[in-house]
């Protein structure tokens, strides 16, 4: 069964770029206890965006720990020409890949090169991106997620860009009912509730879970906080 016919009607992801790298395996293992099923790994290339973030080498050691407790990993990648490293991240254990719409432009080809890994795929598009456009190609290519950037791509902590809920109910009413819509950046317990009228399923939540004192409390009460 793929993870997208198996995760929960709302899924809250903790982004792993946002916990402390000192005890990362600690940061996963308290939110696989708090109830997490879906962990975001944000990856950056020093060209889409301007940070090197964390790579495959990195996720076979934190990817076999959300694994033995049921959880998947859900990688972004902000990357230039992102084939090119959709086998690395299967080999280290992504269950998924988001390619940025910005950087694929063959997206069925990604597609394609994904499923062959046996992984769900997702295209991500940026805030300054239209919305149409983006949509259409998503559909053409036959993606499971959509994800609507709500800050622009690069760091943790950014707030999130107020004119995103219109976004995302436009990007909802473009769409088969079958494609999540996700949002990253900038959400929490603040917004969650009207992103997920709006229509967004999957929620993205960096700085809102690992910034606060208790992370597993606040991505309880995030989740809460979407209904
Ligand atoms: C930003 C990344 C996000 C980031 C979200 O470019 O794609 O996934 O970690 O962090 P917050 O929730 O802190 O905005
Ligand atoms: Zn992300």
């Amino acid at each position: 069964m793929s993870w997208s016919d198996w995760i929960r009607t709302i899924e809250v992801e903790p982004s792993i770029y946002a916990a402390d790298f000192s005890r990362l395996g600690e940061e996963v293992e308290t939110l696989l206890h708090a109830g997490c099923r879906v962990f975001h790994w944000d990856v950056g290339d020093a060209h889409f965006i301007p940070p090197v973030t964390m790579g495959p080498i990195v996720l076979q050691w934190v990817a076999p720990i959300a694994h033995r407790a049921g959880a998947v990993v859900d990688c972004h990648l902000m990357v230039d020409s992102p084939e090119g490293h959709i086998p690395q991240f299967a080999e280290a254990g992504a269950d998924s890949v988001t390619v940025h719409f910005e950087t694929a432009p063959d997206l069925p080809r990604v597609v394609g090169l994904a499923r062959e890994h046996g992984l769900q795929v997702g295209m991500a598009f940026n805030p300054d991106t239209e919305v149409e456009p983006a949509a259409t190609a998503a559909r053409e290519a036959g993606v499971d997620v959509v994800l609507c950037m709500t800050v622009h791509p690069g760091y943790s902590g950014q707030a999130f860009i107020e004119g995103s809920f219109e976004r995302v109910r436009t990007l909802r009413s473009l769409l088969p009912e079958s494609v999540h819509v996700q949002v990253d950046g900038g959400v929490g317990a603040a917004n969650i509730g009207e992103l997920h009228e709006a229509g967004a399923t999957l929620f993205v939540a960096g700085a809102s879970v690992f910034g606060a004192d208790d992370p597993p409390a606040a991505y309880t009460r995030i989740v809460q906080a979407a209904t």
